[in-house]
């Protein structure tokens, strides 16, 4: 069994749940992004705050403590609410922190109607030498979807 660590980035609480029903079928501990700024309440201003990030490749500072074991785990369980057809810019913070070569990732999202493909390749980009498996789009999961999806 791979050694797991489920990561994920929710602003309001659709991909958390997503995350806890993983590391509740495949038993990972589970680790959140949480950027030091609070976006806003409201959707439509939260859209106008990350517009400004992804224009000006603003990325966020975060709060959550670095994964002090990271070289010991071998597969990363990657989730994200799709902002504008990619992945937040936190989660594009926190890649930036580690280095990746020799795991496995697997790429999560939730999302209005978009799919994982954009952001996949984004953290195709960004995790180099990482073995980064097609995203799938989990706006519900279950045991069997999990099962076959990280089989
Ligand atoms: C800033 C922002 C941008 C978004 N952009 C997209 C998008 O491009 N495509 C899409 O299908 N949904 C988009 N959505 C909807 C979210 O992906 C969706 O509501 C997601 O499930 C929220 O997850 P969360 O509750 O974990 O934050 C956007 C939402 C926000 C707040």
């Amino acid at each position: 069994m791979p050694k797991t660590l489920i990561v994920y980035f929710s602003k309001s609480g659709r991909t958390k749940a997503v995350a806890e029903t993983i590391a509740g079928e495949i038993s990972a501990p589970l680790y959140e992004i949480v950027t030091e700024k609070k976006y806003p309440r409201t959707y439509v201003m939260t859209i106008i705050e990350s517009r400004k990030e992804f224009k000006r490749n603003e990325k966020p500072a975060l709060v959550s403590p670095k994964v002090e074991d990271f070289a010991s785990y071998d597969r990363i369980i990657l989730g994200f609410p799709i902002w504008f057809w990619t992945c937040p810019m936190a989660v594009v913070s926190w890649l930036e922190q580690y280095d990746f070569s020799g795991k496995e990732i697997y790429p999560f999202c939730t999302s209005g109607s978009s799919s994982c493909a954009k952001a996949t390749e984004k953290i195709r980009e960004l995790c180099s030498g990482a073995n980064v498996h097609d995203g799938i789009k989990a706006n519900t999961i279950d045991s069997v979807k999990i099962q076959e999806w990280l089989k």
